[in-house]
């Protein structure tokens, strides 16, 4: 397998000694083309650190930090093991993943596996846990032998400071590899977003923005601005997307070309689907199979996205604005690369459509307004939960029976949009908006829910039980209490 992320792994002795390593410069050497540099360019594009399990085992430390260089410059914005993203974790089906979390931030924090199924108890994927400044905790995740392949990540989910701390930097990759992986050379993009002050601090939101959801006004790739990518034409590759941005939807276009879906949310769809644009909301990842036929220079833009409404009401702007991720540069091949896979791996999971409901239930996103403030623009500013209710980790607000399937519809009375993330077991979207026409299984960890509108998941609450959350993903909205508890029984 000659991907780049192994081509570029640090080989790393002990723990967790991680630091960012260029990389991402194409598999065979290019000659370039001499044109000049855009000034605002950040370089090739760099590929965060690997860490990769052997014999069934990865064992990291993370250390949660200050001081990161972001587009090309020291800052005093937030990394794991001093960069952002942090470390790209490398595990297989069945590997056991042991993280030391180290807290150097002054507040608490902890750590979540975006996506995996895993236990959401113990020393798993449990986001109750809280790891104090100064603090370190030992996290173990077993992952299933049957775990789908694909592409997931971690950040922080301290209830209240979630959106500060992925604001801030602290996010990363983490690929499950498969058996029956494509043989294509990689590369990982991990988009994101950050506003910094004068002196290089995250810059603190207004209440307009967290109500709308911030956004930053640096858009990053791999901590990049516009950073530049060398392909050799003729030679497909695969990309992951990750979208680790707090608010900002993303909607993935490469000039004219056609990008081929291979998986959405680390599920595989099959062959490659044909498609002119990707959107992620935040959370959401893309695994997508790139070829440029010619030698050229393409712009990876993502596109404007409205997210719905209260724009004009709380004085802000809820349309996430079309930008450049990067320059694409395709060369003509020296040498032709390896052949087009011919096997593409099917959906990890079976279609829930067979299945017997137990239950079906109705979860709304709801907004209000604060107590003692008027036309929502008081210091309180606006409410946010599910079912006219702010989170409360006392209460079990969803029991399903383990070892069912059951129907949610997500509706959401709102006038903007919120993306639906449900921890540990993944969603098989059966209607709604997003939802794709064909017959394969349409999975998903974070749905869109467009304002005034709603969509249908099955979900099988099955392997783990326990206590977990379902919330939103513009994360500003989750720190507000816009999350709920499912708690299974039996
Ligand atoms: Cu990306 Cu509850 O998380
Ligand atoms: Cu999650
Ligand atoms: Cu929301």
């Amino acid at each position: 397998m000659a991907d780049l992320s192994r081509r570029n792994a640090l080989r790393l002795a002990g723990l967790g000694a991680a630091t960012a390593v260029a990389g991402g410069v194409g598999i065979w050497r290019t000659s370039t083309d001499g044109s000049a540099i855009d000034p605002e360019a950040g370089g090739l594009l760099a590929q965060p650190a690997v860490l990769t399990s052997t014999g069934g085992r990865l064992e990291v430390e993370l250390v949660a930090g200050r001081g990161v260089t972001l587009a090309g410059r020291e800052t005093q914005a937030l990394g794991y093991n001093g960069s952002s993203p942090g470390p790209t974790l490398h595990v297989r089906p069945g590997d056991t993943l042991r993280v030391r979390l180290t807290n150097r931030l002054d507040e608490a924090t902890n750590l979540h596996t975006h996506g995996l199924h895993v236990s959401p108890e113990g020393r798993s994927d449990n986001i109750f846990r809280v790891v104090g400044p100064g603090e370190s905790g030992d996290y173990e995740f077993a992952i299933p032998a049957d775990h789908p392949a694909g592409t997931f990540w971690y950040h922080p989910h301290h209830h209240g400071t979630v959106a500060d701390q992925l604001f801030g930097g602290l996010f990363g990759a983490l690929i499950v590899a498969g058996a029956d992986d494509p043989d294509l050379p990689e590369r990982l993009l991990v988009v994101s977003d950050i506003s910094l002050d004068a002196g290089g601090r995250p810059a603190k939101p207004s209440l307009p923005e967290i109500m709308a959801g911030r956004e930053g006004d640096l858009v990053l790739v791999n901590g990049q601005r516009l950073p530049r990518l060398d392909v050799v034409a003729g030679v497909t590759e695969r990309w992951r997307f990750v979208n680790a941005c707090v608010s900002r939807f993303v909607r993935l276009q490469l000039d004219g070309h056609r990008l081929g879906l291979l998986g959405l949310d680390g599920q595989a769809l099959g062959p490659p689907m044909d498609v002119d644009a990707v959107t992620l909301a935040p959370g959401n990842r893309a695994d997508l199979v790139v070829s440029l036929q010619r030698a050229g220079r393409h712009t990876l833009r993502t596109l404007a996205v409205d997210r719905g409404g209260m724009g004009m009401m709380m004085g802000s702007n809820d349309t996430s604005r079309e930008t450049a991720l990067a320059e694409v540069r395709a060369v003509e091949a020296s040498r032709s690369g390896p052949p087009e896979p011919k096997a593409w791996p099917g959906p990890g999971l079976p279609d829930l459509r067979d299945r017997d409901v137990a239950r079906r239930r109705r979860i709304t996103f709801t907004m209000g307004m604060s107590m003692g403030m008027s036309m929502g623009m008081g210091p309180g500013g606006m409410t946010f939960g599910f079912d006219g209710v702010e989170f409360d980790p006392a209460r079990v607000d969803q029991d399903p029976r383990l070892g069912t399937v059951e129907e949610w519809t997500i509706a959401n009375t709102t006038p903007m949009d919120h993306p639906f993330h449900l921890h540990v077991w993944p969603m098989q979207l059966i209607a709604g908006p997003g939802s794709s026409a064909t017959d394969r299984p349409d999975w998903r960890d974070v749905v869109i829910v467009p304002g005034g509108g709603e969509v249908r998941v099955l979900v099988s609450f099955e392997k783990f039980g326990g206590r977990t959350v379902y919330h939103c993903h513009i994360l500003d909205h989750e720190d507000r209490g816009m999350m709920g508890i499912v708690q299974t029984q039996g």
